[in-house]
């Protein structure tokens, strides 16, 4: 599905120690932005990646409810003028489904990031820890135009399965634009962007 000879941009969100983001960065020479909202989170990441230093290493805050930081993120490093704008964007997030109150800022904070070039793609992971939150994030995926797919576990894990995984209720998403190809729909990332300031006011 990603063939690391390409040019693109990782983008790890809600990154705590940065693992995935981390290991990304030993398996490409492009960009790996990690990034996370939380100050005390970012200071071990600045540490961990004092430790590895790895130059494609970009350490970053990013706060998904924030709109001026998530806006101006964007802007920093890829909209028109920048130079990482036209790599496709993979954006990752391991866990990063926990709390409902958040999935629509995360949604959005994603759905902006996949603007930036119709390749893009998002793969987050969480483990369910209420049924209800999975609900949340399929009306949510529908309401802002993504589509969403499961990536089953056999895709991923050994078989048979080490049994200390066995009881956990996994979940890989694949997340898109639906139809990306459509300049229709692509060129309304603009409005998005007023979109998301528009939905997060209330949450800055
Ligand atoms: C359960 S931890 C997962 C950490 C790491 N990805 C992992 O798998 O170990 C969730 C992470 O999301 C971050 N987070 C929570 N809400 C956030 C928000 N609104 N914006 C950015 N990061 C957030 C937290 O600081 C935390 O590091």
């Amino acid at each position: 599905m990603i063939d690391i000879k390409d040019k693109f941009n990782i983008i790890e969100l809600g990154a705590g120690c940065g693992l995935a983001g981390f290991v990304a960065s030993f398996l490409t020479t492009n960009n790996v932005y990690i990034t996370d909202g939380n100050e005390v989170v970012l200071r071990l990441l600045t540490k961990n990646q004092e430790y590895i230093n790895n130059s494609n290493v970009i350490i970053h805050s990013l706060r998904w409810g924030l709109k001026d930081a998530v806006v101006s993120f964007y802007n920093k490093y890829f909209d028109y003028n920048s130079s990482d704008h036209k790599y496709k964007n993979i954006i990752i997030g391991a866990d990063v489904i926990l709390w409902p109150n958040e999935i629509e800022s995360l949604l959005l904070t994603i759905k902006l990031l996949l603007c930036s070039n119709k390749d893009s793609l998002c793969i987050i992971s969480y483990i369910t820890r209420a049924r209800t939150t999975t609900e949340l994030l399929y009306n949510e995926i529908k309401k802002q135009n993504m589509e969403i797919e499961f990536i089953a576990s056999d895709k991923y894990l050994p078989s048979p399965q080490p049994s200390n995984l066995c009881n956990l209720e996994k979940n890989i998403f694949l997340i898109k634009l639906i139809d990306p190809n459509n300049n229709i729909l692509y060129n309304t990332c603009e409005n998005d962007r007023s979109d998301y300031i528009d939905k997060n006011s209330s949450a800055c």
